[in-house]
């Protein structure tokens, strides 16, 4: 038996105080306490591991061949049932009492508790973790905050999403004209050591910032982000690197110490499966002065702004943490979902994801090599890198350009109208749609006749089987269409 206690685990003791404070009724709390007892001991005493994965999947309330099966947590990701339930049943208790005294101080308290085990499942220290939106709000803190000399550089990669990208620096560029931007095109480039010193040629003296994605929501590349902050501080030590980990928290485990970023961010919906509108930054200490705050307003100790000169910014990340009113049972969401997560194991679940993303490959790799036979051409092939390192749980695939409806008999027949209006659509989002509207099953689409498959702990294997004997018959349909 595990020495882990129920009552022990900071969700627990929140849970309680608010009881004890009549902040949440009698019977939601019972019902919130035999839930969580159970999952918790279940989770540490379970040692099978397909007994403990069908138990952790149980905690997922959706009907597999009822609800759209998710594979598509790069964008947004199911919340435990155990933690929609109590965000719930807070919504109703807090809103028959919506006084500042019964307001401020579970906020407060939340906060504390839920950024001192975030911080710790980081290696960080609390202090040095603002609570954010999702994963947008801190990669704008990132390019608003600094103010630029004339010359200064910033090295962004083209994989960026756009909030930390090509598209945000060329904004900033109307107020900082001076500022150079270089875009980074890695050009599909798989080796780890050419990755490194393509980074590296794009970083001078003049380099203030280099900010990358660890992990590409456009083809699931997976940066060596350890190796390449290292390198690039050893080559000029004044340069901020931001990692955005929208597409890495709670996906694998993080020791941010130990990658030696200078911040880091993440939004808490894909793969960390926290609320909607809540995310991250860490930034290192010495490194908070060097950013203004892009926001003014209350913060995670729901205190005002301060009052300079008097009264002067932080100097830690509450600097970035702008809390106002918002959604409060999505702090308790928070934190009963890192509680959860760090139960289960960031190791485990980095693994687990890895070994369902594999069992998709392998069923990708024959359907590619099955649809080539059938029609005697590639129909398409899959971007994302095979190296262990250089993916984790995305993959990309992109359809042939000349692959089309009627491909296999348009020299025989003509088309009729419908067959050239579909094939005026991309492959790609035509089986996009098709999966969702005949095996419901949710993946995503990309520029470029791209489609993007990303499965999380409450993916079976099964489900990597379905999608792809799915995109059989779809693929088919509308190529002999
Ligand atoms: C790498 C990356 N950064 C930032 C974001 C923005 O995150 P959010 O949608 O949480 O604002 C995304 C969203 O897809 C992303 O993939």
């Amino acid at each position: 038996m595990s020495h882990i206690i129920p009552q022990d685990r900071p969700t627990f003791r929140v849970a309680h105080w608010y009881r004890c404070q009549g902040l949440v009724g009698r019977e939601n709390f019972l019902a919130f306490q035999k839930r969580f007892e159970e999952v918790v001991t279940t989770i540490a005493n379970t040692k099978d591991e397909e007994k403990f994965w069908k138990f952790v999947r149980s905690l997922f309330d959706f009907d597999d061949y009822a609800d759209c099966v998710p594979i598509n947590a790069a964008n947004l990701s199911i919340l435990f049932d155990p933690v929609l339930r109590l965000m719930n049943a807070l919504a109703f208790d807090w809103n028959r009492d919506i006084s500042i005294q019964k307001r401020i101080q579970p906020f407060v308290r939340t906060i504390q508790v839920a950024r001192e085990l975030i911080a710790a499942q980081l290696n960080v220290e609390p202090e040095l973790v603002a609570f954010q939106r999702n994963g947008s709000d801190p990669n704008a803190v990132i390019n608003n905050g600094l103010t630029f000399n004339h010359g200064d550089q910033v090295v962004v990669w083209n994989e960026n999403h756009p909030t930390q990208g090509e598209v945000a620096w060329r904004i900033r560029k109307d107020r900082f004209p001076n500022i150079n931007i270089v875009v980074l095109d890695l050009q599909g480039e798989q080796d780890p050591v050419k990755i490194m010193k393509k980074f590296l040629d794009a970083v001078n003296g003049h380099t203030r910032l280099v900010a990358f994605s660890e992990v590409s929501h456009l083809s699931g590349t997976r940066l060596p982000a350890k190796a390449l902050c290292s390198a690039i501080h050893q080559k000029n030590p004044r340069v901020h690197v931001h990692v955005d980990g929208a597409q890495s928290w709670g996906a694998f485990k993080h020791d941010l110490k130990d990658m030696g970023c200078d911040s880091y961010s993440g939004g808490s919906h894909k793969w960390f499966l926290g609320p909607k509108e809540t995310g991250i930054l860490y930034m290192r200490k010495e490194c908070i002065p060097n950013f203004a705050p892009k926001d003014i307003g209350y913060n995670g100790e729901m205190q005002p702004p301060p009052t300079l000169p008097d009264d002067p910014l932080p100097w830690d990340a509450s600097r970035f943490e702008m809390v106002g009113q918002r959604n409060d049972t999505n702090l308790i969401g928070l934190l009963y979902t890192a509680d959860l997560m760090g139960l289960i194991g960031y190791d485990k679940i980095g693994t687990r994801m890895k070994k369902l993303t594999d069992h998709l490959r392998g069923n990708l790799e024959r359907l590619r090599r099955e649809l080539k036979r059938q029609h005697g051409e590639e129909i398409f092939e899959i971007e994302t890198p095979k190296a262990d390192d250089l993916h984790h749980a995305i993959l990309v695939i992109k359809f042939k350009d000349q692959a089309q409806p009627g491909s296999r008999q348009q020299k025989k027949r003509r088309k009729t109208k419908k067959s050239e209006a579909a094939s005026a659509t991309p492959l790609s989002e035509q089986v996009y749609n098709l999966l969702y509207e005949n095996h419901k099953i949710g993946v995503s689409t990309k520029k470029g006749n791209r489609m993007r498959f990303s499965p999380h702990i409450y993916n079976t294997f099964e489900h990597m089987d379905r999608v792809t004997a799915a995109m059989l018959v779809e693929i088919n349909n509308i190529l002999d269409s």
